[in-house]
């Protein structure tokens, strides 16, 4: 059982379960960090948090080209269909699922979700995924501080994936928050310095985080992937 995420800029995570690849949040081309275009990644399951374009990204061109199935809340799925897709999974906040690659939750988020034509993306979400070896992996999505993570973490976070732009989603300062909340055993923040409002210098941050709650954070380039022990 291995479970390995790749960073590949702003919010684009490729997560490898057991060989079956998983992207959450696919935007590569126009993506200022990407060093890959939307051509060159496979997948066999999309997960989008929420209907931003930043989020939603290249999902429709990458489904239809290698066939995955995208998985997101009820009216993104419903958009999803509407462009082509037919492979596409619905769930919605608080609801879990047994996938193939493990038991996937959605898990609320405090943010929009309008898609990039101005149709209504429901309700932005995060994702909990329970691997079939009992890996607990938190991607909050697009947020801002919420004590309801509390909640979360009492499920015992193994990995937590958080926004620390600031501007759009949590700061460095709400995420450290976020992480006392959620007391998992590593950190890995993006969304930031993907454009000039969320731009963040992290080094103090990472060692406050471990200083302050033990938890060892992994700040990833983008193409840079980190192993769970
Ligand atoms: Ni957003
Ligand atoms: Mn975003």
């Amino acid at each position: 059982m291995t479970e390995k995420i790749t960073f590949y800029g702003h919010a684009t995570l490729g997560l490898e379960i057991n060989g079956i690849k998983i992207l959450v949040d696919p935007f590569f081309d126009g993506n200022p960090q990407a060093k890959m275009n939307s051509a060159q990644v496979m997948a066999d399951y999309i997960l989008i948090t929420h209907g931003h374009g930043d989020h939603v990204g290249d999902s429709l061109k990458i489904a239809k080209r290698c066939g995955a199935k995208i998985i997101a809340n009820y009216e993104i799925i419903q958009w999803v269909q509407a462009k082509g897709i037919n492979n596409a999974h619905a769930q919605a906040t608080g609801g879990g699922f047994h996938h193939p690659f493990g038991y996937l939750k959605l898990t609320h988020a405090l943010h929009g979700s309008n898609l990039p034509d101005g149709s209504s993306g429901g309700t932005a979400n995060g994702f909990l995924l329970t691997t079939k070896s009992g890996k607990k992996i938190y991607v909050a999505g697009d947020t801002g501080l919420f004590g309801d993570m509390r909640l979360i973490g009492e499920e015992g976070i193994d990995l937590a994936i958080l926004p620390v732009g600031d501007n759009f989603t949590m700061g460095p300062q709400d995420a450290l928050r976020a992480i006392k909340m959620l007391q998992p055993k590593h950190v890995i923040p993006i969304h930031y310095n993907t454009w000039a409002p969320i731009t963040q210098e992290l080094s103090q941050w990472q060692k406050q985080v471990t200083n302050e709650t033990g938890a060892q954070v992994h700040i990833l380039k983008p193409g840079e992937s980190f192993t769970l022990p």
